[in-house]
């Protein structure tokens, strides 16, 4: 391979050696210099020159290598053929003249069409290349993407959302950051309140709001948001998460989900109450299962009552679910406290309506026989792949 600085940067494999003579490269001589004075002797150089081309020519393997041997050969200022016609061609004998000028021609016609040749087969060759490097094998098995299912909470939540539309309620979400007001005092809880002390939570600090906003400790701030938009009669369902300040455990989590029943109207009865909450007792854990209502007290309702269902595993006889009671406490209930609708505007006069709140991951823990509430949030896969 030939040295020297202006060809260092050459790719090794294009060779590009032309014959030297001495120090210089052939065509940087003049004929004369050369010692070639006869016709001969100049047809032999071409033919030497001709050689070296289609040698190098043919070791070209890609476009970045064509283009700089175009360039070696056909470069306006340096190139080869250039420097032939100023070297060779322009001081020749004026007997050599004819024959060089004719020599050149016919190498020039050689190296273009060559060059020419070789470009399109380079072309092709990439071509095929890109080709084979993207062709698509139809018979490859395909990636697999695990699809998840939806989880048992989300599943819970769409039974019973199910339920409550059978019936005529509507389905409404709402903000899991509340104030005070909508958590606490229009649902009649004061401050210093006794019942605020199982429902203490977490506060955040918000500028322009100097008595703090908090997480909902329950969906109940949804009945009063919807009753002061909407006139009654109001049937609605609230799914959602709440929050509470309780340590993680088998039964407790800080953060647990609800969902919220309220109707309102000008003739609910007490009866229409315990009807409502027995179908739905009946559509979510069987047509066998009993309920019992419980007095209980919420400061939202009144009366309150704790609703049970007879255990469903056992039928009532007694088991480890039920702690050998045969009942099975579901959740609070009651009919709206007719000073709830003094914060809302409603005629407490004109209208009377129930409410309930359920926890829904103890709905989900009683139907599926579970027994520690942790799995849930945990996302083991073989936990929730037990629920297709
Ligand atoms: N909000 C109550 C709780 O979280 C449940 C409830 C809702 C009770 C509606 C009565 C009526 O404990």
């Amino acid at each position: 391979m030939a040295q020297g600085g202006r060809r260092d940067h050459m790719p090794p494999a294009l060779g590009f050696q032309i014959a030297m003579n001495g120090k210089a490269r052939i065509f940087e001589q003049t004929l004369a210099q050369l010692g070639a004075v006869t016709r001969e002797a100049a047809v032999k150089l071409f033919a030497g020159l001709r050689s070296d081309f289609d040698r190098d020519s043919a070791s070209i393997r890609n476009q970045v290598e064509w283009k700089s041997f175009r360039d070696n050969w056909l470069g306006r200022k340096s190139g080869v053929l250039s420097q032939i016609t100023d070297n060779w061609l322009k001081p020749a004998e004026p007997g050599l003249k004819p024959v060089v000028g004719q020599e050149l021609n016919a190498l020039r016609g050689h190296v273009e069409a060559v060059l020419e040749e070789r470009r399109k087969a380079i072309e092709v060759a990439a071509e095929q290349s890109a080709l084979a490097r993207e062709r698509i094998d139809l018979s490859f098995p395909g990636v697999e993407r695990a699809i998840g299912t939806r989880h048992l909470i989300r599943q819970t939540f769409e039974e019973l959302e199910r339920i409550f539309l059978s019936i005529g309620f509507s389905v409404v979400e709402g903000p899991e950051i509340e104030t005070p007001y909508y958590n606490f005092e229009a649902l009649n809880i004061p401050e210093h309140h006794p019942a605020r002390d199982n429902m203490d939570t977490f506060y955040i600090d918000a500028p322009g709001k100097p008595r703090g906003l908090l997480l909902r400790t329950h969906t109940s701030p949804m009945q009063i948001r919807t009753m002061e938009k909407q006139k009654p009669p109001v049937r609605i369902v609230v799914p959602g998460k709440v929050y509470r300040r309780d340590n993680p455990d088998a039964t407790h989590n800080f953060m647990f989900h609800q969902i919220e029943g309220l109707a309102v109207d000008t003739d609910i009865t007490f009866c229409d109450f315990k009807g409502t909450v027995e179908y739905f007792v009946r559509e979510f854990l069987g047509a066998k299962v009993k309920t019992r209502l419980r007095p209980s007290y919420f400061p939202f309702t009144e009366p309150s009552a704790e609703v049970d269902a007879s255990c469903h595993v056992c039928g009532g006889s007694g088991c480890r679910v039920c702690k050998n009671s045969g009942w099975i406490e579901l959740f609070g209930a009651g009919m709206v406290n007719p000073a709830v609708y003094g914060f809302v505007d409603y005629d407490p006069k004109r209208l009377s309506g129930f409410a309930f709140g359920m926890g829904v991951d103890r709905l989900a823990f009683l139907r599926y026989g579970m027994n520690d509430l942790q799995v849930l949030f945990q996302n083991d896969v073989r936990f929730l792949r037990q629920f297709p």
